[in-house]
C-alpha cells in the first residue's frame, strides 16, 4: 500500500474520484478498448453517435439493450463498495463516473454524476420526455415517440455534449479536492479525462489501473492492480488511521 496516498487522505478535507469501465471489470462487464473491449468488436460511429442511431436505431437498440441486461446480472464488485465506504468518511466527497451502469449506486454511493449518463432511461430525441428503462431495455417496436421523436438511451454519445450542470459539478469537485483517485479508466476520451489532471495542480493525485495511460506520469502514484483489490485495501488502511 501506497503509505503517501494513505497520509493524503487521512489528511484530506475534499476527495475527488473519477472512475471508468476498468472498476466494472470484476464484476464481468467488458471494457471498451482493452483485449476482448467493447470498441475491439464493435463499430463505435455505428453504436454511439447521433448518426448512428439515426441510421439504424433497431441496430443500436439491440446493442444497448443487451448492455442493459449485463448490467443487471452484473453485481457491485469490492471496489465500487470500498468507495462508497470511502464517501461516507468525507464531506466533501464527490464521484465522477464514465459508467452508465449504475454499479457505484447500487453499492451505495450517492454523491455520484454521471458524465455519459446512464441506461436507467431513455429520452426522446425531439422533446424532454423521458422513461424509465426495463432490465430487458426499450422492445424494439416503440423506439419511435409520439411526438414524432424517438426513444434514445440517456447516454452521452460521441461528438455530443456531456450534461451542463453534470459537468461544472464535477469540474468544481475536481478543483477544489486535496485527493483525486483515477480509477480503472484508460483516460483518453475527452473531456472527461481532464478532470484526472487538468484542473488542479495541488491536489494528491492516484491512479490505480492495472496498465499505464497518457496520465501515469502526471500522477503522484500509481497502484498498478485491479480495482478490487487495490481499492479496498487503500480504504481500510486510510480509514483506519482517520480513527
Ligand atoms: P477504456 O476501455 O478506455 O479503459 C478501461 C481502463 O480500465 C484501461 O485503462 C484498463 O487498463 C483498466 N482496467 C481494466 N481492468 C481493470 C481493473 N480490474 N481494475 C482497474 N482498472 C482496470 O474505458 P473508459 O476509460 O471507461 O464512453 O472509456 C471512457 C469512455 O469511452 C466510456 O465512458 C465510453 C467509451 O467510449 C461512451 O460510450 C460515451
Amino acid at each position: 500500500m501506497n503509505g503517501h496516498l494513505v497520509a493524503a487522505l487521512r489528511g484530506a478535507k475534499s476527495v475527488f474520484v473519477l472512475t471508468g469501465s476498468g472498476i466494472s471489470a470484476e464484476s464481468g462487464l467488458p471494457t471498451f478498448r482493452g483485449v476482448g473491449g467493447l470498441w475491439r468488436t464493435h463499430r463505435v460511429e455505428e453504436l454511439a453517435s447521433p448518426e448512428g442511431f439515426a441510421r439504424d436505431p433497431i441496430l443500436v437498440w439491440t446493442w444497448y439493450n443487451e448492455r442493459k441486461a449485463a448490467h443487471e446480472r452484473a453485481q457491485p464488485n469490492a471496489g465500487h463498495l470500498a468507495l462508497g465506504q470511502l464517501e461516507m468518511a468525507f464531506d466533501d466527497f464527490t464521484l465522477a463516473t464514465q459508467n452508465v451502469d449504475s454499479l457505484h449506486l447500487r453499492a451505495g454511493s450517492r454523491k455520484v454524476l454521471e458524465l455519459h449518463g446512464s441506461l436507467r432511461e431513455a429520452r426522446c430525441t425531439n422533446c424532454t420526455a423521458r422513461r424509465p428503462l426495463s432490465a430487458a431495455g426499450l422492445p424494439r417496436d416503440e423506439i419511435d415517440h409520439s411526438c414524432g421523436g424517438r426513444w434514445r438511451p440517456d447516454i452521452v454519445w460521441f461528438g455530443e455534449s456531456l450534461p451542463h450542470d453534470v459537468w461544472q459539478k464535477a469540474q468544481e469537485a475536481a478543483a477544489r479536492a486535496d485527493v483525486i483517485l483515477v480509477v480503472g479508466t484508460s483516460a483518453v476520451v475527452y473531456p472527461a479525462a481532464a478532470l484526472a489532471t487538468n484542473y488542479n495542480r495541488a491536489a494528491f493525485v492516484a491512479e490505480i489501473n492495472p496498465e499505464t495511460t497518457p496520465i501515469s506520469n502526471r500522477v503522484a502514484c500509481a497502484l498498478r492492480g485491479p480495482a478490487a483489490e487495490v481499492l479496498p485495501q487503500i480504504v481500510d488502511s486510510s480509514l483506519r488511521r482517520r480513527g
